[in-house]
């Protein structure tokens, strides 16, 4: 499509993507390379140069792959501005995605601000990936306008956005979001605003139970990840991806959802707890179930 046909049907000309960690990194990415103008925020230097960096990194790879052109590549990054101003930065956003870390009392913090700085139809999402969107966004005056846009890592490849629709969310916020699911090219589903919705509660029992798999020794984590990649056609084990998205990441998720859903199902397993206490968090720390040093 062309950058103008692009920017005619954009449902959102200009998005506020607060957080620049992976996920705020790829959302952004993937905004601007759709024709929004996009505007990064986090609270340091360090965090937008490296969000930047992840970006700059993340279209020469598909530039190489032949996903978009050196042209297409510039355009997109001249779209992204970033900022340490979070209300300069959601002023003039039609769109605001918060992607900040997983706490509820600072997703709850940033909201307060946001809905103080933004203009006041701008559309209210949270990439959470488990939190209930009832509590993130229980002092927002116009509830109609709030949502849950959950994307994956890496977000500029994989093709799902689950949408959360709290209760009070308007159609008409819905089908924006909806559409503009599209205009990023990702594929939506709707869920309603329950523990986990459809993704982490499934994603995180399999993980959960391949981890009690290797306590108990039935198999190595090696093989219990070739099982479910050869035989179910995974794209990548149950224990690979514990080590990607990270052991403390899916631990704080479990903890929730054993006391949300009240379920033995997301008990987490002492094998866990141990790895975590000993800093064996996945990739990010060069050990998990697999060495990434
Ligand atoms: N930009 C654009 N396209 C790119 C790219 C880039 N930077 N890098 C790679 N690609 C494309 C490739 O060209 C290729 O496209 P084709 O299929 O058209 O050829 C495709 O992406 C796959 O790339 P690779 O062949 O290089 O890599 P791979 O086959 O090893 O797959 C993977 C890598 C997509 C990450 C795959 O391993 C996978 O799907 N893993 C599972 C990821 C997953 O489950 N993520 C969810 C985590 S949970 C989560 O995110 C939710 C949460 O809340 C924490």
């Amino acid at each position: 499509m062309s950058e103008r046909a692009k920017s005619e049907t954009n449902q959102f000309g200009t998005v506020a993507v607060l957080g620049a960690g992976t996920m705020g990194a790829g959302i952004a990415q993937v905004c601007a390379q759709a024709g929004s103008r996009v505007i990064l925020y986090d609270v340091e230097d360090r965090y937008l140069e490296r969000g930047m960096q992840t970006i700059h990194d993340s279209l020469d790879k598909g530039v190489e792959k032949g996903k978009l052109t050196a042209p297409q590549r510039a355009a997109t990054l001249e779209r992204i501005d970033d900022d340490l101003d979070l209300a300069r930065a959601v002023a003039e956003a039609e769109l605001v995605i918060e992607a900040v870390p997983e706490k509820l009392e600072l997703k709850r913090e940033v909201f307060a601000q946001v809905a103080q700085a933004s203009r006041p139809g701008t559309v209210l999402a949270t990439n959470t990936s488990s939190l209930a969107l009832a509590r993130i966004f229980a002092g927002i005056a116009d509830p109609g306008r709030c949502i849950g846009m959950h994307f994956f890592n890496p977000v500029p490849i994989m093709a799902l956005l689950e949408i959360v629709r709290p209760a009070g969310c308007s159609d008409a916020t819905l089908e924006r979001v909806r559409a503009y699911a599209g205009t990023i090219g990702k594929e939506p589903i709707v869920v309603k605003d329950s523990p986990g919705f459809a993704t982490s509660r499934l994603g995180v029992c399999i993980g959960l139970e391949a981890i009690r798999m290797v306590e108990a020794g039935v198999a190595s984590a090696q093989d219990i990840d070739k099982a479910m990649e050869l035989g179910y056609r995974h794209p990548m084990g149950p224990l690979r991806l514990t080590d990607l998205v990270g052991l403390d990441v899916r631990l704080s998720i479990a903890e929730y959802l054993r006391q949300e859903l009240d379920s033995p199902v997301f008990e987490a397993p002492k094998l866990m707890r141990e790895m975590v206490a000993r800093g064996q968090l996945g990739k990010k720390s060069g050990k998990g179930f697999y060495d990434w040093s």
